[in-house]
């Protein structure tokens, strides 16, 4: 068994040259941080191999070389991070998200919007995938055909190289996804391994019959049940069933093999060495899959996880790593890893938290913040460098199913699928609800599949017949964005929402995004919004102007950082009361009715300076930001 410090020569190995004195010196550091949790977790997993100790060596030898390659620039802020592992948690950090087509056209373009971000005081970007995508319908890119190579309708490699360099110098760290448990199945691997290399077929999950995917259905999920039911795919020239999870051109990997380990490990790290700075880890609860489980959240995937943020400690510390695991809330704390005794380890960086987004979602809905509150109740402190991920929309469907255990605790409980459903039919406008979106997946009309929609039309902005039904719908908007900045997390902005964009329905007429109502929450910036942005009488420039003063409020709060404490005060059902310490608090008043909340003390707007002691009477839909007065 290749054992520290015998394994430590084949990371250095490659830093032989006299130029990487130093370097030499701080991957020993480095190694000797992470060897204990990096190798115990990969012998856990592939231990039993006879090859391991070579296979383990080889690993090294390869993290080895692309810590030479590491730009200078990039190494120095490595150092910087390494002495300050807690950079991304302050309250001055905010995201923004979108896909490079929509933001501006291509790589090129982007660059190009980057004083617009730093305007609303963006220091995170993530764009959508922008790599080589399958050569036709592709998930949004999500099925990847060349993880080295930047799609060419958005531009070269150089561009992004470029991007990259120009938002490091704006202070802006570039995020993109990492999809690491599927490849498109036009992936130089998919081809190797239809035109009959085994050991590519050994890159993936392929049965001859359907003994074991029928064995395995009996217990998995199904996470698009209508447009790709079911979890395996005959592939004629692979001779048998292939493991999709998600579109049938979306071959998950096979991390039982270690070869898919050690190539997506190497994959991450080349593209972190191009400059990108944080990796949103695509459908991490899927990596392993074993009879008998929903083959989520499995313990191996934890591992493979753990062992991947070892070796960015390693060969790129300045690099964050980003959970998108859309499970229940009592499955996200893992996610981040514990550091410290039993075993612990650190894992990702930052997690999305789509339960309170959901739960934010539902308490609008039921006018009710009961859901909220039993998330927030179920979300352990952070552990420490780490962070949740905070947000109102993203370019997915609101998942409602990650909210079972909350819908049967929270009052008034009753059937948790039938409270979920209730929800999920209001986003659709059923009844006299003011939401314009659609529901994804969705066949059975008890179940509680996803809601699509722009944020601001499933909150009335679209249906709004007057001034004052315009207010609401901006009010509710506001409310929902000053909850994801006050939680205590990175906040990230879903491009279109700062402008109070509407749905996109474009997207029906176009053949291969039809069928999938996500693109309703898909446009393209407006530009006539966007110019409108500073003009009070318009939506858009109503709602960019109340987001920014929230966002310059929060600059100013340290008490809004990611870590600092965080409790729910006794409040009115309809009222969430949530206070970040001693002297900041965030009321947001889910009803349509005026609400009472009692005061400690004497407290000031955080907007606007009015003073407020003993009681506040929140407004329909108000969101209040409160600090002690001295
Ligand atoms: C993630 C993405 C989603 C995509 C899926 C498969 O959930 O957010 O858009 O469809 O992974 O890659």
């Amino acid at each position: 068994m290749t054992d520290f410090p015998d394994s430590l020569p084949a990371l250095l190995a490659p830093l032989a040259a006299h130029s990487h004195h130093a370097l030499r010196d701080t991957a020993t550091r480095r190694y000797t941080a992470q060897h204990a949790v990096l190798h115990q977790r990969l012998h856990a997993l592939y231990g039993h191999r006879p090859d391991f100790a070579l296979w383990y060596g080889k690993l090294l030898g390869a993290i080895g070389s692309l810590l030479a390659q590491r730009p200078a620039a990039l190494q120095a802020q490595d150092a910087r991070r390494e002495a300050d592992p807690g950079w991304f948690l302050d309250q001055r950090m905010l995201g923004y998200c979108s896909y490079v087509d929509r933001l501006g056209g291509t790589l090129r373009g982007v660059a190009h919007r980057i004083p617009y971000l730093e305007e609303l005081g963006v220091r995170y970007l993530h764009l959508l995938p922008f790599l080589r995508p399958r050569a036709g319908e592709n998930d949004g890119g999500f099925a990847v055909a060349s993880f080295d190579e930047v799609d060419p309708k958005l531009g070269e490699n150089g561009d992004l190289d470029m991007l990259a360099a120009k938002l490091r110098n704006a202070g802006i760290s570039l995020c993109s996804d990492f999809i690491l448990n599927h490849v498109a199945d036009d992936h130089a691997w998919a081809k190797g391994a239809k035109a009959g290399d085994q050991a590519l077929r050994d890159y993936f999950l392929v049965y001859p019959d359907r003994t074991m995917p029928d064995r395995y259905e009996a217990t998995v999920g199904q996470v698009f049940p209508q447009v790709a039911p079911g979890n395996f795919t005959h592939v004629e020239a692979m001779g048998g069933w292939v493991w999709t999870t998600f579109y049938p051109y979306q071959w998950d990997l096979n991390y039982a093999n270690p070869a898919v380990f050690a190539d997506m490990a190497q994959t991450l790290l080349r593209l972190a060495n191009r400059g990108i700075e944080v990796f949103r880890l695509d459908s991490t609860a899927f990596l392993w899959k074993r009879e008998g489980t929903n083959c989520m959240n499995q313990p191996e995937a934890h591992m493979l996880l753990q062992a991947l943020r070892a070796i960015v400690a390693i060969a790129a510390p300045g690099v964050l790593l980003k959970a998108e695991a859309i499970v229940p809330t009592r499955e996200l704390p893992a996610y981040l890893g514990s550091e410290g005794g039993n075993g612990g380890a650190a894992e990702c960086h930052i997690a999305y938290h789509s339960s309170l987004m959901a739960a934010a979602w539902g308490a609008m809905a039921e006018q009710d913040a009961a859901l909220l509150k039993a998330v927030i109740a179920r979300t352990p402190a952070l552990p420490p460098a780490a962070s949740w991920l905070s947000y109102v929309r993203c370019h997915d469907d609101i998942g409602w199913n990650v909210l079972k255990a909350e819908a049967a605790e929270a009052p008034p409980g009753g059937d948790p699928a039938a409270r979920l459903a209730r929800i999920a039919r209001f986003y659709t406008g059923e009844g006299n609800s003011y939401a314009a979106g659609a529901s994804f997946q969705s066949s059975d009309p008890n179940a509680a599949h996803g809601s699509n929609g722009a944020t601001a039309s499933l909150l009335g902005l679209q249906t709004a017949r007057d001034d004052v039904e315009r207010r609401a719908a901006l009010r509710r908007d506001l409310l929902l964005h000053g909850l994801a900045l006050a939680f205590g997390a990175l906040p990230v902005l879903y491009m279109g929402d700062e402008l109070a964009q509407q749905n996109d329905d474009s997207y029906r007429e176009r053949p291969q995004h039809a069928m999938d109502s996500r693109w309703l929450q898909r446009p393209y910036l407006d530009e006539v919004a966007l110019q409108h942005r500073h003009d009070a009488s318009t939506a858009a420039g109503q709602m960019f102007m109340g987001l920014r003063a929230l966002l310059s409020a929060r600059r100013r709060l340290p008490a809004l950082a990611a870590g600092a404490p965080r409790t729910v005060l006794p409040s009115p059902p309809s009222v969430l009361a949530l206070a970040r310490g001693d002297d900041f608090i965030c009321l947001c008043n889910f009803s349509a009715q005026r609400q009472p909340q009692g005061l400690d003390g004497v407290w000031s707007d955080c907007l606007t300076g009015q003073a407020f002691s003993g009681e506040v009477v929140l407004e329909p839909y108000a969101l209040l930001w409160l600090e002690r007065a001295a």
